[in-house]
């Protein structure tokens, strides 16, 4: 058997095109959707993230606004910089990117960000919606999974689904997702004690742990669902995600490739959550 792909690239095309088409409905009302990005710090990898979110804006018909704070802004300067935006008629979404450098409180700064404004669907109100099973604004990478499966008609109710990585921005919210979709899930982590145990019985699988290989074509069963959220650069600079693409893709029955599966869908759920902001704002006016 050779997997199926699920081709991010390509879904994350058509998503943007609709993205542009609700942005075009919405600028006649005289209203264009606006994203501020944050960025704290001259980190690499954060800097290419950021990147990618504003192209996507400019590709989507969505205004962005980019802020490059250097390393050294203190957490009470970041804050009032979130209040501003907060009250900027203008601004619809607030995304500040992670992580933060260890001198600011990332739960406070999280916290700050009004939950109308909150894309990346990370406040803790936004988070109890997502786990009372009605998210209002999705946190964007697990959105993207399941847009990924749903374009490939996958149907996670009633399946054996494993998430490896327990993170916040991920993990979490993955699970509670494809729970809300009627999966058995299964949440592996750094304790894990045997991971190939739980793997072996899943139908889909979703890793997101940073490590690269760690998925291998034994772990998992003849004709499952892989989907790879990692992100890792190799010495040769080579970036890679957290599956033996090229062994565990002979054996499953879909698979995501990286780069190119999940990392579009992120940002393409970005500028979704930016224009469901906007909608949500515009009939907020409308109901003045
Ligand atoms: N850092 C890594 N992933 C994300 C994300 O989805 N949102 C933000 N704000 N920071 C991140």
């Amino acid at each position: 058997m050779v997997a199926r792909i699920l081709d991010g690239k390509a879904l994350s095309a058509r998503l943007r095109a609709r993205v542009r088409q609700r942005a075009e409905a919405i600028a006649q009302h005289g209203l264009q959707p606006g994203l501020a990005v944050v960025l704290v710090g001259e980190n690499p990898a954060s800097q290419l993230y950021v990147n990618n979110k504003v192209r996507a804006c400019v590709e989507s018909g969505v205004r962005s606004l980019r802020y490059n704070l250097p390393r050294q802004t203190s957490e009470t300067e970041l804050l009032a910089l979130i209040c501003r935006l907060n009250a900027d008629e203008q601004v619809h979404g607030i995304l500040v990117q992670l992580p933060l450098p260890d001198h600011i409180d990332v739960r406070r700064v999280l916290e700050t960000i009004a939950i109308e404004k909150d894309v990346d669907g990370f406040h803790a109100q936004n988070v109890g919606h997502l786990t009372l099973g009605h998210p209002r604004l999705p946190s964007c990478t697990p959105a993207g999974v399941m847009a990924l499966l749903d374009d490939a008609g996958i149907d996670p109710a009633g399946k054996n689904a494993v998430v490896i990585g327990a993170s916040n921005i991920v993990g979490k919210p993955m699970a509670l997702m494809l729970l809300s979709r009627g999966a058995t899930v299964t949440v592996c982590h750094a304790q894990t004690r045997d991971l190939t145990q739980h793997t072996v019985l899943a139908d889909i699988v979703v890793v997101a742990a940073g490590c690269p290989k760690l998925v291998q074509k034994q772990m998992i069963q003849s004709g499952a669902v892989i989907v790879d959220v990692g992100i890792n650069r190799l010495p040769d600079g080579s970036i890679v995600g957290d599956v033996d693409f090229d062994q565990v893709k002979t054996k499953a029955g879909w698979i995501s490739p990286v780069p190119g599966g999940v990392g579009p869908m992120t940002v393409t759920m970005l500028m979704e959550n930016t224009l469901r902001a906007a909608e949500y704002h515009q009939s907020a006016r409308l109901a003045e």
